[in-house]
C-alpha cells in the first residue's frame, strides 16, 4: 500500500512516499481502508519531532503520518466485538492515516452516522472532539460565562467559537488579520479583535469594565500567553491547549498569583478520550451538530499523496482558514 512516512524529523523534505505492507490488526485493533485523512497541526508538530519524547503521544520512527481519518472497517482484531467489516468509521489520535490502510485501536474509533460523508467525518472528528472537551469538559461554558478564544479562525478555533455560542457563553475572539476576525464574527463571536502585540488584553479589560474574562483558550502559546493572563478575571482559568508559536519555557508559578490567582491548565485530548464510550459520545455530538446545521466545518482544500508538502506549508505559513483533507484513493 501507499503511505507517507518519516524516518527522521525535520521540514517538509523529510516526508517520504513509500510502498509498505498493509498492517495486521492486533487483538484490540481494527483495520480500516482509509478514504480521507484529516491534515492538522499535530502532523506538522510530529514531523518536526515535537512528540519525539512525548508520553501522551509517543512516536516511534519510522512512522506513517496522520492521526485522524475516516473509512471502512476491513478486518477486526480477535478481542473487538463492537465493529464488523463494512462499518463506516472515523478516528483520531492514532498514527497512520496518511496511507491506504491503518490499524487503529478500536477504543479510538467512532461510528459515522448516515448523512455524514467520509471527507466531512475526517475533517470534523479530531478538532470537533477537541473543541467539545475544551468547551464542556475544561471551560464548562454556560450562559453568563465569558471567554476569549485565540486563533479563532483556526480549525479548533472555529469549532470552539460555535460550541461556546451554542453553550450560551459570551465570546471574545482574536486572529491575526481582519479577514480572519471576520470569519470568527460570521460564526457568532460577540467581540472580535486583532492580537495587536498583546493589546487584546487591554481591549478585553475595557469591554468587561476592568474585570477580564472567566476563561481564556490559548493555542498560540509563547506569543500570547502572558497577555492572556492579563485578559483573565481574578481566579480565572487559562486553557493553554496548543503552542503554535512555541511554548513559554520560563514560566514561574508566581506569575499566576500576581495575575490574580489564576488557574492554568495544559490539557490534552487523549486525557479527555479515555474510553470508547467517551470517544463515541463526543463524536455523536459533533456529527449531530453537523447534521442539524448548528456546527459548520469549512472544507478548505483536498490534497493528494502528491502535494501533501503544500498542505503542511499552508498550515505553517498561516494561510489556511478552513480544514484540509488528504484524499487517499486506491
Ligand atoms: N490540547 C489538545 O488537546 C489539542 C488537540 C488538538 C490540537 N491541539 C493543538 O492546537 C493548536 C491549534 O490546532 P488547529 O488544528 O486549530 O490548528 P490550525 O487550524 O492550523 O490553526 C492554528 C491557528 O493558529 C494561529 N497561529 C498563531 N501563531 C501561529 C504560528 N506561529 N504558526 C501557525 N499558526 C499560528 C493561526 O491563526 P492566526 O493567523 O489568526 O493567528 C492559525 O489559524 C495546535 O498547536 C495543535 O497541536 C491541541
Amino acid at each position: 500500500m501507499k503511505a507517507i512516512r518519516i524516518e527522521r524529523y525535520g521540514g517538509p523534505e523529510v516526508l517520504l512516499r513509500q510502498d509498505v505492507p498493509v498492517p495486521t490488526p492486533q487483538a484490540d485493533e481494527v483495520l480500516i481502508e482509509v478514504a480521507f485523512a484529516g491534515i492538522n497541526f499535530m502532523d506538522v508538530h510530529t514531523r518536526q519531532g515535537k512528540y519525539a519524547s512525548s508520553r501522551s503521544y509517543p512516536v516511534r520512527l519510522p512512522v506513517t503520518l496522520g492521526m485522524e481519518g475516516a473509512g471502512t472497517i476491513m478486518e477486526t482484531g480477535t478481542r473487538v466485538d463492537r465493529f464488523k467489516p463494512g462499518d463506516r468509521v472515523a478516528w483520531c489520535i492514532a498514527w497512520g492515516s496518511y496511507a491506504n490502510y491503518a490499524a487503529v485501536p478500536a477504543s479510538r474509533v467512532a461510528r459515522i452516522p448516515h448523512g455524514i460523508a467520509f471527507d466531512l467525518a475526517a475533517a470534523a472528528l479530531f478538532q470537533g472532539s477537541t473543541a467539545h472537551y475544551l468547551c464542556h469538559g475544561v471551560g464548562q461554558l454556560a450562559p453568563g460565562v465569558t471567554c476569549l478564544i485565540h486563533a479563532a479562525s483556526g480549525s479548533i478555533g472555529q469549532l470552539l467559537v460555535q460550541m461556546a455560542k451554542r453553550a450560551g457563553a459570551t465570546v471574545f475572539a482574536t486572529a491575526s488579520t481582519h479577514e480572519k476576525t471576520a470569519i470568527a464574527a460570521s460564526l457568532g463571536a460577540d467581540h472580535v479583535m486583532l492580537y495587536e502585540g498583546g493589546r487584546f488584553a487591554d481591549r478585553i479589560r475595557e469591554a468587561t469594565n476592568g474585570a477580564g474574562v472567566d476563561v481564556v483558550f490559548d493555542a498560540v502559546g509563547r506569543a500570547t500567553l502572558r497577555d492572556s493572563f492579563r485578559a483573565a478575571r481574578t481566579r480565572g482559568l487559562i486553557v493553554n491547549y496548543g503552542s503554535v508559536s512555541g511554548s513559554l519555557s520560563n514560566l514561574n508559578p508566581i506569575e499566576l498569583g500576581e495575575a490574580g490567582s489564576l488557574y492554568l491548565t495544559r490539557p490534552r485530548l487523549t486525557d479527555y478520550l479515555q474510553d470508547a464510550v467517551t470517544v463515541q459520545r463526543r463524536a455523536d455530538e459533533v456529527f449531530a451538530g453537523l447534521l442539524d446545521g448548528t456546527l459548520h466545518v469549512k472544507l478548505d482544500r483536498r490534497y493528494t499523496f502528491d502535494d501533501v508538502e503544500e498542505a503542511h506549508a499552508a498550515l505553517e505559513e498561516r494561510r489556511q482558514t478552513g480544514k484540509a483533507v488528504l484524499e487517499i484513493g486506491r
